[in-house]
């Protein structure tokens, strides 16, 4: 039966919604396992040590104020950001998570039959989400594993609105330098809006990071920068990320969002988190322990781990599929990454020093099962 078949908007029937990782209670109900307790998810790049205190502290205080509407400006929370980065509040806005912005973006800036350029082997929403709005979206092939920036500026055609570069790219691992950044900044033209999508940035060491909040307050480009308090804040089950840009920008995006866009609790606990930069550099330290237990526990089972510089690491393997069911069944939930357009690679996420340990050994059983 087709209830709403004949009524249903068809360019949208047509989409294929986004497949995040694995969520442990699904894995749980599909093993048959009451207690989900044993499962490792290693599968979304989530900090896997958690919130900062001072953000769980945030949170409890907050649960006696849930009667009430949030802030929908997130007055506070765009200051204390504003202040991080020594740029206006008038430059900051919020959303449920950067993927929302993706939709903003994509609803502030195009239209039927515009274009959207992105790198091949990179974050897959921005794809989909140009689709939604009936727009095309042009992947331009990477050099290896890298964007290819030049490729990148040269796939701008008349119709082109939007250009968007993650940076640390998802699911490579890899990094543009602030030179090719600057560079392309320089050369893009003025006609389209430039997204840097640094959802990871926070997590790559710090002399390896990228500044491209210059170019935002240079106001010369249509820059957009975006971040997220869902990797190394630790708050992505709260849903809060945020773009930086001109003004004139952010006026755009605040009229396509809902009013109510990011919740009262995740706005308190993201104040408190912006304001415990040390528990961002802890987490950074166990980071680098973690990608040098992940890099070398790959190699020592024969794999060819590409160099991450932030929390998860992907590999070459011709049957990912089957290696991540195998995973599955160890209760080990990894990321086969098809959907980004690389069907013979397999991603993880780096967790605690013990989750890493239980992975890896989940991993040489599996790799010997197929
Ligand atoms: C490159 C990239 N951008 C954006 C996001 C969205 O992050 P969130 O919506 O949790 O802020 C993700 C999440 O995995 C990502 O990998």
């Amino acid at each position: 039966m087709s209830l709403f078949g004949t009524i249903a908007n068809n360019w949208i029937a047509a989409q294929k919604p986004y497949q995040p990782g694995r969520p442990i209670e699904e894995v749980a109900r599909e093993l048959g396992l009451a207690d989900a307790s044993g499962i490792v998810k290693l599968a979304s790049n989530e900090n896997a040590w958690g919130p900062s205190p001072k953000a769980k502290q945030a949170m409890h205080d907050a649960v006696e104020h849930m009667n009430r509407y949030p802030d929908g400006g997130s007055y506070y929370l765009r200051q204390a950001i504003a202040r991080h980065y020594g740029i206006g509040d008038d430059m900051v806005m919020l959303g449920c998570g950067c993927n929302e912005h993706a939709v903003l973006i994509c609803n502030a800036f195009m239209w039927e039959g515009d274009d959207l350029v992105a790198s091949q082997r990179s974050f897959v929403v921005y794809k989909l989400v140009s689709e939604l709005f009936r727009c095309t979206c042009t992947l331009v092939p990477m050099n290896g594993m890298t964007h290819d920036p030049d490729a990148m500026l040269a796939a701008i055609k008349p119709n082109t609105k939007v250009v968007v570069i993650g940076n640390p790219n998802n699911p490579t691992g890899t990094i543009l330098t602030q030179e090719q950044v600057d560079a392309f900044v320089d050369a893009v033209p003025d006609r389209v809006v430039t997204v840097f999508d640094e959802a990871y940035m926070e997590l790559v060491p710090p002399e390896r990071q990228v500044d491209t909040v210059k170019h935002v307050k240079a106001g010369k480009k249509p820059v957009i920068t975006l971040r997220t308090f869902s990797k190394a804040y630790g708050l992505a089950g709260l849903r809060v990320g945020y773009a930086m840009a001109q003004p004139d920008g952010i006026d755009l995006l605040n009229k396509v969002r809902q009013p109510f866009n990011v919740n009262a609790m995740a706005q308190a606990a993201a104040v408190a988190a912006i304001g415990d930069q040390e528990y961002i550099s802890s987490t950074r330290k166990l980071l680098i322990a973690g990608q040098k237990q992940m890099t070398d526990g790959l190699r020592a089972l024969g794999l060819d781990p590409v160099e991450t510089v932030t929390n998860f690491i992907m590999f070459r393997f011709e049957k990912a599929a089957a290696l991540t069911a195998a995973m599955t069944k160890r209760k080990v939930i990894v990321r086969p990454l098809a959907g980004f357009g690389l069907p013979d690679y397999v991603r993880i996420s780096i967790g605690t020093e013990e989750e890493n340990a239980t992975c890896l050994a989940a991993l040489a059983e599996a790799l010997k099962e197929i």
